[in-house]
């Protein structure tokens, strides 16, 4: 199947490690420019330099998705460097687990602002652009806990509301050419995720929950996020793709 992203400039947040990083690399063999962004600049700058050594056009800006101010700089730079952004993929997060009754404030709030506030930054400042072309993809990386995962209240909330986003958006944006979608991976093996000291009772206890019988890899989740951002997926808005092995609620 022939994506077609020859030239399109591709935006994915949270793109230093992990399966942003891996969107990176899928996008730019597919033809994209990149902008890797990410709060760790370092990451972020080595994912830059790992994408050119390999032949592709890559620039890395140091960005809080949280931080209004963070993410008009991060869009200005995309601007006058790569000519605007035409792929935004919304891929920042973080857990920060427990049970409701002894969460802080503090972790409820940085979970579900780098989720929902950071979509709704990262969209806002780039959706003009898009709309201007008459083209752009918006695709949202939420995930199956979006069915609710005891001890991940704070995260459970901010990935289901990530789908309402999504949904609100994608009628919003419609008529300009642009689509707005959702990828809700399962259990994805991350190099962070591998270095856990606890790694292999995490994976074996894991894979007994996934019908297909064995866990993701990122590029699972960076077909998926190609897919979406290609003229193959023009017809698709709105819609969430679960890429989770079968594995759904439970
Ligand atoms: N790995 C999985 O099994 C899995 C499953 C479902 C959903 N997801 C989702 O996929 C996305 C990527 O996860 P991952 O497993 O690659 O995690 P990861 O921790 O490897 O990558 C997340 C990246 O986001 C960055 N980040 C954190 N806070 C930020 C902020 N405020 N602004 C900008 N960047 C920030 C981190 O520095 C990191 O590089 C996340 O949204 C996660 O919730 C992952």
């Amino acid at each position: 199947m022939e994506l077609n992203l020859q030239g399109r400039v591709a935006l994915v947040t949270g793109s230093g490690s992990g399966i942003g990083r891996d969107t990176v690399f899928k996008l730019a063999e597919e033809g994209c420019k990149i902008v890797v962004s990410d709060i760790n600049a370092g990451s972020a700058h080595e994912t830059a330099e790992d994408l050119r050594k390999a032949g592709h056009e890559a620039i890395a800006v140091a960005c809080d998705v949280t931080s209004e101010d963070e993410v008009a700089h991060l869009v200005a730079q995309a601007q006058q460097q790569l000519g605007g952004i035409d792929i935004l993929v919304n891929n920042a997060g973080i857990v920060k687990d427990g049970y409701l009754t002894k969460m802080t404030e503090q972790s409820w709030d940085s979970v579900v602002d780098i989720i929902l506030k950071g979509a709704f930054l990262c969209s806002r400042a780039v959706l003009p652009q898009m709309m201007e072309k008459k083209w752009g993809r918006v695709i949202n990386i939420s995930s199956r806990s979006l069915f609710g995962n005891p001890g991940q209240t704070n995260y459970s909330a901010g990935k289901a509301g990530l789908v309402g986003f999504t949904r609100a958006l994608a009628q919003e944006q419609g008529r300009f050419g642009v689509t707005v979608n959702a990828v809700a991976p399962g259990f994805i093996m991350t190099p962070g995720m591998r270095n856990l000291p606890h790694f292999p009772k995490l994976q074996e206890a894991a894979t007994a929950k996934v019908p297909v019988g064995f866990l993701g890899e990122p590029r699972d989740i960076s077909n998926a996020v190609a897919f979406l951002a290609s003229d193959v997926a023009r017809y698709i808005s709105g819609t969430t793709l679960f890429v989770t092995g079968g594995r759904y609620s439970g």
